[in-house]
Formats: structure tokens, sequence, C-alpha cells
């Protein structure tokens, strides 16, 4: 066979692959590209469906030609198999620790200069050391290897000279690029933290709370958790983050850390091919200037968007810190300058149950004062009934408690082995801690609410907006401000009180003139011709909206007919179903909101009344039964509550005013004297039948 031919045979397979190849690299760099504006630049180029469309491209070449799969292919993110257990991965630079200053204050920043001038032998007339100053993230260490660009293994520390090989986990994390852009090394070690930011813990918490199960810790225990789990696929359910801090082994030496000349340039470096760095970084002159960057980091730390320790401070020039070298596993020209801890333990007080503006009830734990986070605490929330059950936080509980950002403290655990014996269990109190109406929690729900809407003190100035808006009764310029003064000023308790200010009280309210006081006393008087339908909203009944009030006026007419109707008749109403028809009739069912009901009927709130709906009206209303004898299928119970349910009243006795006997087998005396009055009979199904309205 001549050569010519051979080649040609064997080209063309290749070509068809080559096609398919380059198509892949194309969207390989595509997906790299986005990932990287997304994931670390914060600055998505193109629609997430764009991407997606992208992604699903390459995943379908893939599977049509699986020999293109490769390890940074962006479709490896998710997925292989779970581990046994972590390959050791021995580090090619040991991967040291910092040492830490535990001072907080400023002298901490101070020491460490005066340290490292004494090692280099500055004298007090030389100039200032120039240094990078660095946040102190709190997660995970992890060293990521690339060989030519490619992300090849990802490490834990570990001791330090070993750790474990977590390269499947970290593929997951968006902002660790698989691919390195621009010039990078050919070898190239990278050092840095994942963690967790402070808005996705909680998220990841309330998910828990909502499913029922346990809520994590903190975000760094999760953080390090989930690198650390043997199966991938959980790995990246949780929202994990990174940053870049150094490097470890960079070859060919030539483009080696020395080749960079400070530590800040080697970062941005790093950000130059692909990695995120903090923007806080920054350089940092002389101890003045280290002071002033804790400091000024210290204020901040409670808006950063995760969690830091402290800073870290590191010498700037890559040839001082050779100079400086280390003492066993520290750097001489590193030094971490700490922040008051974000953890504390402390003592539960007492569990007390908190409401809030629109009644939701709060266990809270008070504890013994503690600082931590950088203020005192004396309160923190245990959120609902489960939440309390499932950490079981008892009052005497050594616990330890969490305040971070502006999150409000949480108790975060129990320490079990210091309980007290006799350690009462919690149990969420039935009764409004404010007001002493019934609390209730409804189904799938994970609230206790009070039910004393109207009269309740914790929801005073709620229930008045509620009623005074727009779509409400509507009293024109009752807004927040004054609603606030009125209520906080004693002025105003429950909703009647509004109908009963005069002049001069108003007129004497912050920066109230007369003339609007005289407004807002016109606009009251206004409100008072009002709608029922508007009038009910306006009580603020927990699911009753706008059209469910208009639903409920429609049918009954009446407010009376409404503040009467069983749950039963409430169902009849379209569009009420169990949960709303409970929370009707418990809200009348409170003494005091029929009381502030009848108080704004006194002072002269009044609305036209209409005729209940002819479905209002119950097939037995105004019918009396009598029943004899035993019936085919409905006990003597049963049947009265049907009837009873129906509207029909049940007499003991046949009379003139019994309108149905309702007779079974072996009726006795009482079916004589119906027939004597001329009464009539029905038996079982004939009693159903009026009940269904057949006849
Ligand atoms: S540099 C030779 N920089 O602190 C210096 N570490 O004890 C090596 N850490 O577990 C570390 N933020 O994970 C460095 N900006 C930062 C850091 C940082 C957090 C952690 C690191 C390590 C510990 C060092």
């Amino acid at each position: 066979m001549p050569l010519g031919a051979l080649a040609h045979a064997v080209k063309a397979p290749d070509a068809i692959d080559s096609e398919a190849a380059q198509a892949a690299r194309v969207l390989r760099e595509q997906l790299h590209y986005h990932a990287h504006c997304y994931y670390t630049l914060d600055a998505p180029e193109v629609p997430d469906a764009h991407y997606d469309d992208l992604f699903q491209q390459l995943q379908a070449l893939e599977a049509a030609h699986p020999e293109l799969v490769r390890a940074d292919s962006p479709t490896q993110r998710v997925g292989g198999a779970p581990l046994a257990q972590f390959a050791p991965v021995r580090h090619a630079v040991p991967m040291l620790s910092i040492r830490t200053e535990t001072d907080t204050q400023a002298s901490g920043a101070q020491n460490f200069d005066t340290r490292v001038r004494k090692e280099l032998g500055l004298t007090p007339t030389d100039n200032p050391v120039a240094y990078a100053a660095e946040l102190k993230f709190d997660g995970l260490a992890i060293n990521l290897r690339y060989e030519h660009g490619t992300l090849v293994q990802a490490a834990t520390r570990g001791d330090g000279e070993t750790g474990e090989d977590v390269t499947q986990n970290c593929r997951t994390i968006g902002q660790i690029p698989l691919r390195l852009t621009g010039d990078a090394p050919a070898i190239l070690e990278v050092r840095g933290e994942v963690y967790m930011r402070r808005d996705d813990f909680e998220t990841l918490n309330q998910r828990q709370r909502d499913k029922g199960e346990k809520t994590y810790i903190n975000p760094r225990n999760t953080a390090a958790g989930a690198v650390r789990q043997l199966d991938p696929a959980v790995t990246a359910q949780r929202p994990l983050s990174f940053f870049a801090y150094g490097v470890g082994e960079v070859a060919p030496a030539a483009q080696g850390e020395a080749h960079f000349g400070t530590h800040l340039a080697l970062l941005q470096a790093l950000a130059s091919w692909g990695f995120p760095v903090a923007a806080q970084t920054q350089l940092a002159l002389g101890a003045a200037e280290l002071i002033a960057f804790h400091q000024r980091i210290g204020a901040l730390r409670d808006q950063l968007p995760f969690d830091i320790d402290g800073v870290v401070y590191k010498v700037n020039d890559l040839a001082l810190q050779q100079r400086l070298g280390f003492v066993t596993r520290e750097p001489r020209w590193a030094v971490a300058h700490k922040y008051p801890a974000q953890e504390q333990f402390t003592t539960v007080v007492a569990i007390d149950v908190q409401v809030g503006r629109t009644g939701k009830l709060t266990p809270v734990a008070k504890l013994t004062p503690v600082f931590v986070g950088g203020v005192t605490v004396t309160n923190a929330t245990l959120h609902n009934e489960d939440e309390a059950r499932r950490k079981d936080v008892r009052v005497g509980d050594t616990v330890i408690v969490r305040r971070a950002g502006d999150v409000i403290p949480e108790v975060v655990a129990v320490l079990l082995e210091k309980r007290l014996q006799d350690a009462p269990l919690f149990t969420m109190p039935r009764q409004c801690p404010v007001c002493g109406s019934a609390a209730v929690r409804e189904a799938e729900e994970a609230d206790y609410r009070c039910t004393g809407g109207l009269f309740c003190g914790a929801q005073r100035k709620e229930a008045i907006l509620h009623f005074a808006q727009r779509r409400a009764v509507e009293v024109e310029g009752l807004g927040d401000k004054l609603v606030e003064q009125l209520v906080d000023g004693g002025a105003v308790k429950t909703l009647p009180d509004l109908y009963r200010l005069g002049l001069t009280a108003l007129a004497s309210l912050d920066r109230m003139a007369d003339k609007s006081a005289q407004n807002l006393l016109a606009a009251l008087e206004q409100s008072k011709q009002t709608t029922l339908p508007r009038f009910l909203f306006g009580l603020g009944i927990r699911h009753v909206g706008e059209a469910t009030a208009k639903a409920l006026a429609r049918h009954f007419g009446s407010l009376d007919a409404i503040m009467a109707a069983s749950e039963e008749h409430l169902l009849q109403v379209a569009d009420v179903g169990p949960i709303v028809a409970t929370s009707i009739r418990t809200f009348f069912d409170q003494p005091h909101n029929r009381e502030v009901v009848e108080q704004l009927r006194a002072c002269g709130l009044v609305w036209p009344e209409g005729e209940p709906s002819p479905q209002a009206l119950l097939p037995l209303t105004g019918k009396t039964f009598v029943l004899t004898g035993t019936l085919p299928t409905l006990s003597r119970e049963d049947a009265k509550a049907l009837i009873e349910a129906a509207g029909g009243k049940v007499a003991g006795s046949v009379s003139k005013k019994t309108s149905y006997l309702v007779a079974g087998e072996e009726a006795g005396s009482k079916l004589d004297k119906a027939r004597e009055l001329g009464v009539a009979v029905l038996d079982e199904a004939g009693l159903k039948e009026i009940i269904d309205g057949d006849s």
C-alpha cells in the first residue's frame, strides 16, 4: 500500500474526531470564561440560560465521545462516585501555620513590627517595613495543584506535611478554577481558604429548619465538614466559596515566588490567573498602618459577607521573607492578629417568649451576659417550638452562643454534660404572654401566634395600621410615624381609642400642627362610614384578606351572623377552607376581640348590612325534629348531630310545633302521637334527602 494511501486511511476518523474535539474545546473555554465571570468576578456576562445551554451542548458532546471527557471539563464539577476514604497527599512544600497574636489590642500589631525590625537589624531611623495586610478567613486551608493550567489535585492541610485528597469535592466549588487563564507557571500550587458566606449559611440553616432538620453550628464547621464529605454529591449541595492567599510549589523556579518580588504582586498574579483574592487586602507601612488596618477591618467586620477571626500581616518583600525564615513550623514574617471571638460559653437563666408585631411567638433564651462578636449578648433567639426542642435548650444549661455580623445571636449548641439534673423541658405557652389570648399553631406552620390581634399590646401598632389602611376603613393621614407616637405615648391602646382622640391630645404631638390635627379628626370621622367587607378585612383576622372578607359579607349579610357562625357554617362560604374557618372562629372566640368590635360600633362605625344569601340558610333552619325507634345506619347521636349541623333542632317529644318525626324500627308511642297531630314522618333516607336539599 502506498504510504500516501495509509496516511489517508488513518487521517479520516481523526478528522471527524478533531472536529468534535475542537467543538468540545471551544465549549469548555466559553464555560470556563463565564464561570469565572459569574463565580469569581461576580459579574456574569450572559444570562444563566445561555450558560446552561452551552453546558448541555458540552454534556451531549461528551456523552457521544466519552474519550473527550477531561478532568478539567466544567461537566466534571458535579459527580464522581463516593469514596471509602480519602487518599493521603504528601505536600510538595509543607503547609505552615501562622503565629497568632492573641492580644486583640493595637499592641498586637506593634509587637510584631518590633520583632520584624529587630530580626532585620533595622534602627529607628530606617524606613518603615512594608507589609501586606490581609483578612484571616475562617474556613479550611486548601492546597490546589495545577499542572499546565489544569487543576489536578486539591488537598487539605492535615498535619502540614500530609493532607487528604479532596479533589472531587473541590471541583464542585464554583470559585475554584478548573483551568487557569493567562500565562500561569507550568506547576502552580495555590493556597487559600474554603469558606461559607454568612448569607449562604443562613439560607442553608433556614432550609434545615423548614425541613424540620438539625441546623448547622457555624459557617466554618459547615464548610470544613462539606470539604471532608466522602460523597462529592453532598459537597456539591453546600454553597462554598474560596479565597487565595499564597502559593506552595511553583515551577519552573524562574517563574517561582521570587519572580514576583512582593507578596502583593503574587496575589495580583493569582487574581489574573482566575483566583478570587479578597478586595480588602492592602499595603501597610509600619506598625501605625497595621494598627489602622486592624481597627478599620474590626469596624467593618460585621458588614463583611463572611466570618473572619482576625487579620494577617505578612512582610511584603519576598526576599525579606526569605531572610526572616522560620521558627519551628511558623514563619517569622507573618502573624495573625485576632479579634474577639464570635462564639462564647454562657448559661441560660430563663426562656422567655416574645410576641412580635404580627403576633408571632418566639422563644428567646435569656443569658448570663457574655461578650461575643464585639458586643455584650443577653438574649439569643430559639426561633420556634420545634427548633427549641431540637436544640433542647433548658433553663440552667451551659450553651455556646454565636453572634456574627448583624445576625441575631443564636444558641448553637448545648453542653449536655453540664446539664443540671431535673432541668425542665421547655414547652410553648398556649396563651399569649402579652395579652392572655389563645396562642395557636396552625397545621404545617412552625410558629405559634397570638389570636388577640385587636387587643394584644404587642400587636397594637400593626393592628392600627392595618385597620387604617386605604383598603380597610381608610383613615387618611394615619401613617407609621403617627401610630408610633400615639401608641408609645399611651394615647391609643386599642382601635376604639382612635375615635376618642381629642384635638388637644393630637395637637400636642410632635410636629403636629393644629391644621393637621383637625384633618386627622375629620379623616377619622369620615372613616366611620364604611362597608362590612372593609371593616371585616380591617380587623386583621389571620387568613382573612379582602376577597375572603367580601365573600363572608356577601354570604352572611351581617357582622353578627359572621361572629355567631360555627366553623361548619363558615366552611360553606366559597374559598373558606378549614384553616380559615378555624382562624375566624378562634378570633371571635377571644372575649377581648369581641369587646373591641362592640366598642367600635359604639363609637359610631356603621355600614349597610344586608340579608344573608340563600346559601347561608341551612336546609333545616327553623325546623324541629323528634327521633324515635332504631334507624338502619345512624345512631341517635349521629342523627342528632346531622340535624343540628344542617341548622335544625332536636326535641324530646312530639308536639304541634314538631316539623318532622324521624322514625326507625320499633317506633312506639311517638309515632302514634305524630299521626294523631298530623306531623310528617320520615325514615332515615327521607331525613338525608331533606338535608341534601332534594325535597
Ligand atoms: S497564610 C505561612 N493567610 O490561618 C503562612 N493563612 O495558621 C500560611 N488563614 O489554617 C498561611 N486566612 O487556613 C494565611 N490570609 C491568610 C489566612 C490564613 C486564614 C488560615 C489558614 C491556616 C491558618 C494559619
